[in-house]
């Protein structure tokens, strides 16, 4: 079948079987491997991306599901190459990752969140995020990471005589 998908600011034009999830849609078709294949029955959120700039499990819908719609991978969050988003930036600062296997999902999921609530309290980060399994178990981390970006991304985290 026929599909058309804006990934990441790009419109791609795809054949692809009925039966191809969007995960190894993204994968195999186009490349984009920052999409993590885990349970593949909708359990870890490893496989996480944004559609229309909702989480969804990408392991769970069919590519043909997802036509016609924008799909964000962690490929595409970056403001630019060779540049980090204030949520990857507080990731690295806080070691909100270890084995990096749920990172690119947990990223995605914080964007989300602070796009819909820009100062979440630490209960409504953990609920956010409490459908992404990380197997290191670095949650403490994780939700540091996103409070903190929180903070930046609403200019809070800045020093007092700061522009
Ligand atoms: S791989 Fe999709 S939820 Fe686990
Ligand atoms: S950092 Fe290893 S699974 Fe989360």
């Amino acid at each position: 079948m026929r599909i058309e998908l804006l990934v990441n600011d790009t419109a791609h034009t795809l054949e692809v079987e009925p039966r191809t999830t969007l995960v190894d849609c993204l994968r195999d078709n186009l490349g984009l491997k920052g999409a993590h294949v885990g349970c593949e029955h909708g359990v870890c959120g490893a496989c996480t991306v944004l559609l229309d700039g909702v989480p969804v499990r990408s392991c769970l819908m069919f590519a043909v599901q997802a036509d016609g719609n924008r799909i964000t991978t962690i490929e595409g969050i970056t403001p630019g190459q060779g540049e980090l988003s204030p949520v990857q930036d507080a990731f690295c600062e806080t070691h909100g990752m270890q084995c990096g296997y749920c990172t690119p999902a947990m990223i995605l999921t914080a964007h989300a969140l602070l796009d819909a609530n820009p100062d979440p309290t630490r209960e409504e980060i953990v609920e956010a995020i409490s459908g992404n399994i990380c197997r290191c178990t670095g949650y403490a981390q994780i939700v540091e990471a996103i409070a903190l970006a929180a903070e930046r991304m609403s200019g809070t985290n800045r020093a007092k005589d700061a522009p």
